[in-house]
C-alpha cells in the first residue's frame, strides 16, 4: 500500500497526547470535572446569527445552489468594511479577500498552495505554537524550524539571531498575534522588521490573527500585519497574508467561518488551489457570516466577559503562581515550577481540573523546550466554573508535596 510519506512525520495532536497521559488517572470523585484544556469558546453565539440560520425560506434557496469558492460579493464587502473599521486598512473585496472555513483549514491549506516542495525548504513556526502550522509545513514537503517565544524573551519571538542561511531556505513564516498559548501581541515594529526580511529573503508571512478581537487594553487593540505593511509603504501587502475567524470573535466555532486577506497575487493562486480543493463556504454560512462581521456590539460584550473572568481568576491565582497576564486571547500560560505533565496528572487526580501540559504545545530545541514547566489554562467556561477552577488551582498550589 502506498501512502503520502510525509504522513509519518506528523505528531499526535496535543488532545490525544493528553488523553493518553491521563488515561490511568482517577479524578477526585468528590469534585465535578472542569475542563480547561480546550480553547473552544463557550459564550453564547449571537442570537441574530441563529435567527438568520433558522430562516426556512432563505435556507431552501441557499441549500439549492453550489457556492462560489470566492464567496459572495456581499460577504467579501462586509469583511472589507470590517477590516476598514477595525484596522483602518482599505482592501479590494474583489481581489484581496477570500472567505475560508475557519482559520484552521486556511492556515493548513495555504502552505500546500505556497510551498515549493524543494528539498531543504523551511517554514518558521513559533514555539510554543498551534500545531496546525507544523503539520502544514511537513505535509507541504518542508521542514519546520522553531523560533522560541519563551519566558527568557518575555514570551516574544526573537528573529534577530537567525542566520542568513536559514532565512535563505525559508519559504513561509507563521506568526500568531495575540499568541496561542502565550497571549503575547507582536509589536508593530517587529512585524515591520519581519516584512523587511521577507522582501530580502523571498518568503511569505502567514499571520494568524484569530484572537485579534479578544484583548484587555481597550485603548490598544492588537495591530494587524496589514497595518505593519501599510505603514512601511507596502500598500499592496506584498508577501503578507492575515487569517481571521468568527470562532473566537463571535463565539461561532461551529460555523467554520473566517477569511484570508492581503497580497492579491498570492490570493489569486490560493483561490485556484481552493477551487480544486473544493472548500467553498456554504451559502447560509456566508450570509450569517456577513451579518456577524457587520456587528460589533456582540464582540464588545464578549470581550467584557473575558475581561471580567480574567480579573476574577487572576485575583485568586496571583498569590500562588507567577502570573504572566496575556495581552490578548483567553489563555493563561502559567509557569508551574514543576514538570508540566506531572502537574496535569496530579491536578486532575486531586482537583478534577484538566489543563494542557505546555510541553505538548512546544518542541524541544537546543535552548530546551519552551513549553516545559508551563501549562495552558483556557478560561472559556462560564464565570462560576472559572472561579471554582481557579480556587482549585490555588488549593493545589497550597498542598504540600
Ligand atoms: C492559534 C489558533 N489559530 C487558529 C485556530 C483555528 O480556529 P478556527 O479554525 O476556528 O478559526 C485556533 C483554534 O483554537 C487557534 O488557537
Amino acid at each position: 500500500m502506498t501512502f503520502n510519506p510525509y504522513f509519518s512525520e506528523l505528531q499526535q495532536y496535543p488532545f490525544e497526547k493528553l488523553r493518553q497521559l491521563t488515561a490511568d488517572v482517577t479524578p477526585n470523585p468528590q469534585l465535578r470535572h472542569i475542563p480547561l484544556s480546550l480553547g473552544e469558546p463557550k459564550h453564547p453565539p449571537p442570537e441574530f446569527v441563529i435567527d438568520a440560520l433558522s430562516n426556512r425560506e432563505a435556507l431552501a434557496q441557499q441549500l439549492a445552489s453550489y457556492p462560489a469558492t470566492k464567496g459572495s460579493d456581499h460577504l467579501r464587502e462586509a469583511i472589507a468594511a470590517w477590516v476598514q473599521n477595525r484596522f483602518d486598512v482599505a482592501l479590494d473585496p474583489g481581489a484581496e479577500i477570500l472567505p475560508v472555513n475557519g482559520t484552521r483549514e486556511a492556515l493548513f491549506s495555504i502552505a500546500q498552495a505556497l510551498l515549493s516542495g524543494a528539498p531543504g525548504s523551511q517554514v518558521l513556526v513559533p514555539n510554543p505554537f498551534y500545531q496546525i502550522y507544523e503539520g502544514a509545513a511537513l505535509l507541504g514537503g518542508a521542514v519546520p524550524a522553531f523560533v522560541n517565544n519563551d519566558a527568557q524573551h518575555g514570551y516574544q519571538q526573537d528573529f534577530t539571531g537567525i542566520p542568513d542561511e536559514v532565512w535563505q531556505a525559508t519559504e513561509l513564516v507563521y506568526i500568531c498575534s495575540p499568541g496561542n498559548p502565550t497571549g503575547h501581541i507582536m509589536p508593530l515594529q517587529q512585524q515591520q522588521e519581519l516584512i523587511e526580511l521577507s522582501h530580502r529573503h523571498n518568503f511569505y508571512i502567514a499571520a494568524d490573527e484569530c484572537y485579534s478581537e479578544l484583548y484587555f487594553d481597550e485603548a490598544n487593540p492588537p495591530p494587524s500585519l496589514l497595518n505593519a505593511s501599510a505603514a512601511m509603504g507596502n500598500p499592496q501587502h506584498e508577501r503578507c497574508l492575515i487569517f481571521h475567524s468568527l470562532s473566537k470573535r463571535s463565539n461561532l466555532p461551529g460555523l467554520r467561518s473566517g477569511f484570508v486577506a492581503g497580497d492579491a497575487q498570492l490570493l489569486s493562486s490560493y483561490l485556484q488551489y481552493r477551487t480544486y480543493h473544493g472548500c467553498a463556504l456554504p451559502p447560509h454560512h456566508q450570509q450569517a457570516s456577513a451579518l456577524a462581521w457587520s456587528d460589533e456590539q456582540h464582540v464588545v460584550t464578549n470581550r467584557a466577559l473575558y475581561a471580567d473572568k480574567f480579573a476574577a481568576v487572576s485575583a485568586i491565582l496571583a498569590p500562588h503562581y507567577t502570573l504572566h497576564q496575556p495581552d490578548g486571547g483567553f489563555y493563561h500560560w502559567l509557569p508551574v515550577g514543576m514538570e508540566d505533565q506531572e502537574f496535569c496528572r496530579l491536578l486532575l487526580g486531586e482537583q478534577n481540573v484538566t489543563v494542557m501540559p505546555g510541553s505538548f504545545l512546544a518542541r524541544p530545541t537546543s535552548q530546551g523546550n519552551p513549553g516545559a514547566q508551563h501549562v495552558r489554562v483556557a478560561w472559556v467556561a462560564n464565570m462560576e466554573d472559572c472561579i471554582e477552577a481557579a480556587e482549585r488551582l490555588a488549593a493545589f498550589a497550597k498542598t504540600p508535596r
